[in-house]
């Protein structure tokens, strides 16, 4: 399950003004179920009071190397140990010092120093704290530790200026920290995914297009960025906000599509067509907007180009083709139909007319067709679906490799 459900989480809270925010996060994690241990520096609790940490995280925070209280004597070495991962959030350039340095002079970077597990840290200061050859100094030397980091936001920071240095999103954050228990499996590969619909314009007013929300293309995008994969994601119009660390491409027509996977199919190893391509677009866009004057019209539509049957056709060794078939009926056969004529390795294939499979919904049901075999997949949610699509991609890539 590729959440944070069970996850024991050790949370570093650090003296900058973004440390509110980290009580938000903490609020995210508890809702995920992950069981979270604060941890605060003093000058953490001169911008917020561990009152507010213990009250969202049920547990009193740890604040002290010298506590005395019986379970607590030996918590620089207990704490990681009964965590999962550190999330170091907000980080100052102080903090990232310390620890760049193997300093063990407060209760978290003495519990980091001690820590065999993975630790995220979540940068926030002012831009020219960041960009000091001091700081970045010791990022690069963390980071040759093996300590993972989170790029900061750009925006107004609290001290006036604009920069880099804002503590970055959760869902930035929340991405590297899932990405930590899963496989790297992906890691070494390029894969190109399309999402979302395509939209045609009949005028200046009006366009064609279809129900595709793109949620699964995205939930895709997600999760192999979490399994090491670089990953490219081409997406018609969609009201989904960017994963984090892909790179996006966003495009509103079927040939716009196709000119920005055409331009980079060729550096990936997978390509992954969840979009619902318009199959056709009107042969001509009025310049101006069409007067309803008249009782009725005819729209003159020409085919748009078939991008993975284009793939298809000029076949790569070792890329694997997906096609994905939205089908109100006749699902199998349609699906093997396509797997045929459009020359590719996997065809996903799922009901329009399912109240949980259908459009924009967060869940899926698909039955996943190769040349060999039809697997049937439970309901499940997207991002779920897209793990088993990998881990199918997965297997044909070793099948193909082994024949
Ligand atoms: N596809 C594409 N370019 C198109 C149409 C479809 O790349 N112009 C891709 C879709 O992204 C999907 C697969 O082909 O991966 C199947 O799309 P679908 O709309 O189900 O099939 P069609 O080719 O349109 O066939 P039909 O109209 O017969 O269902």
């Amino acid at each position: 399950m590729p959440d944070l459900r069970g996850k024991r989480i050790l949370l570093g809270v650090t003296g900058s003004i973004a440390a509110y925010k980290a009580a938000d996060w903490l609020r995210s994690l508890v809702k995920e179920e992950a069981r979270v241990t604060v941890v605060m520096t003093e000058a953490a609790e001169r911008f917020v009071s561990p009152l507010t940490f213990s009250a969202l995280s049920g547990q009193s925070v740890y604040r002290d190397m010298f506590d005395e209280a019986p379970d607590r004597i030996m918590a620089h070495i207990n704490l990681s140990r009964e965590a999962d991962a550190i999330l170091v959030a907000p980080a100052t350039a102080q903090t990232i010092a310390r620890l760049a340095h193997g300093m063990a002079d407060n209760l978290l970077s003495t519990v980091i120093l001690a820590a065999r597990i993975p630790v995220i840290i979540c940068p926030a200061m002012n831009s020219f704290m960041l960009s000091h050859p001091a700081t970045q100094d010791n990022i690069r030397r963390l980071e040759s530790f093996g300590y993972h980091f989170v790029q900061p936001g750009s925006g107004e920071l609290a001290c006036g200026e604009i920069g880099d240095g804002r503590l970055s999103d959760w869902d930035v954050a929340r991405e590297t920290l899932l990405s930590l228990f899963q496989p790297n499996d992906l890691k070494g590969q390029t894969v190109l995914i399309t999402a979302g619909p395509t939209r045609e314009a009949l005028d200046p007013a009006r366009f064609l297009t279809n129900r595709s929300s793109g949620k699964m293309g995205f939930a895709l995008a997600r999760t192999a960025r979490r399994r090491g994969a670089e990953v490219i994601l081409v997406a018609g119009p969609v009201q989904l906000s960017d994963p984090p660390g892909i790179e996006a491409v966003h495009v509103t027509t079927a040939e716009e599509m196709r000119r920005a996977v055409m331009d980079r199919a060729t550096t990936a190893d997978v390509v992954v067509k969840s979009a619902a391509v318009a199959d056709f677009r009107p042969l001509v866009c009025a310049d101006h907007k069409i007067k309803k004057g008249q009782q009725g019209i005819q729209l003159d539509l020409i085919k748009n180009p078939d991008i993975l049957a284009e793939l298809g056709a000029m076949r790569t060794h070792g890329r694997i083709l997906v096609g994905f078939a939205a089908e109100s009926r006749d699902h199998a056969d349609e699906g093997q139909r396509k797997l045929r004529e459009k020359n590719v390795d996997l065809m996903v294939v799922n009901d329009i007319l399912g109240a949980s499979t259908g459009f924009d919904v967060e869940t899926n049901q698909v039955t996943l067709i190769d040349r060999r075999e039809a697997l049937t997949l439970p309901l499940l949610s997207k991002e779920e679906t897209a793990d088993r699509i990998w881990d199918k991609v997965l297997q044909l890539q070793s099948e193909s490799s082994a024949a």
